[in-house]
């Protein structure tokens, strides 16, 4: 497959998205979409791929949903073609990604950032749902998502009044999981997700997933299936690996198995 909107690399066990669509502030347009699921979806498939980073530039992560694409949508429109509604299946990815955001990160491209698994900020990048000053709201997820991120006062100042926060604001408001000079941060963020592709496949996808049941369930009922994939673990060679690692004083050697 042959991308006009995103650059596709793999360092190591690592796969690198960057969105590329530099003339429109890598504005988020069907396009782009249906790129970025192709790649996700190869990544998830690819048995030597442990975690993906997703980039934008040094000025914008990305800057929206694609303004001008939608401006002339009709409700009809919107409604039968179900707008929006093909980012949950990037959501659903399985493998962890981290969001590595410089620059602006407005609207769909925060809501982007918030569907990846933590986002490492540069220290220019900007956060806001700006929505409001087209006359619209979220719609990619960001009144949820970032309510349960930062909780309900600063979500409605962002969705209501259209502000930027910016890195610090992000880190200290829960948003943002680190900072680091933006000049860092592409490495920072591989960084991270080789550590993380390092470890044994299925408890990567087996704590991901988990942890993104704290968002959808009670506690009673999150921690019940956090005991049971817990115990699940110990039908895998590589929970004998590592604990037999540790014992040793080795470093483990897991087979994903
Ligand atoms: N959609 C389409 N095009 C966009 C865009 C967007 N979201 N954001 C920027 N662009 C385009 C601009 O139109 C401009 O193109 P032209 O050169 O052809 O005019 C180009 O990118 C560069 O942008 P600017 O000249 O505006 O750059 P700037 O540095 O002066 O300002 C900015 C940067 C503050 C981010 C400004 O571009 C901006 O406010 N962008 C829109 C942000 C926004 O409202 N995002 C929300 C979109 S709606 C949404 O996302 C809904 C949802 O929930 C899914």
């Amino acid at each position: 497959m042959s991308y006009e909107n995103i650059l596709v690399e793999t360092r190591g066990k690592v796969g690198l998205i960057t969105l590329n669509r530099p003339q429109a502030l890598n504005a988020l347009n069907s396009a782009v979409l249906g790129e970025l699921l192709v790649a996700t979806k190869a990544f998830d498939a690819d048995d030597s791929i442990g975690a993906i980073v997703l980039t934008g530039s040094e000025k914008a992560f990305a800057a929206g949903a694609d303004i001008k694409e939608m401006q002339s949508k009709t409700y009809v429109d919107a409604y039968l073609g179900d707008l929006l509604s093909g980012w949950d299946d990037f959501a659903r990815t399985r493998k962890p990604i981290i969001a590595a955001v410089a620059g602006y990160a407005l609207g769909g491209g925060c809501e982007l950032a918030m569907m990846c698994d933590f986002i490492i900020a540069g220290d220019n990048a900007k956060f806001g749902q700006p929505e409001i000053t087209l006359g619209i709201m979220p719609g990619m997820g960001g009144s949820q998502r970032l309510t349960r991120f930062v909780g309900k006062s600063k979500a409605m100042d962002m969705c209501l009044t259209g502000r930027m926060m910016d890195a610090q604001e992000a880190e200290r408001s829960g948003l943002v999981s680190r900072i680091v000079p933006v000049g860092e941060l592409v490495e920072e963020a591989l960084k991270a997700a080789a550590k993380i592709a390092s470890f044994s496949l299925p408890a990567i996808l087996m704590n991901k997933e988990a942890v993104n049941r704290a968002y959808e369930m009670s506690l009673t009922e999150g921690l019940r299936f956090e005991r049971r994939i817990f115990h699940s673990l110990f039908a895998l060679e590589d929970q004998k690996e590592g604990m037999a690692a540790f014992a040793e004083k080795r470093k483990p050697e897991f087979r994903n198995k």
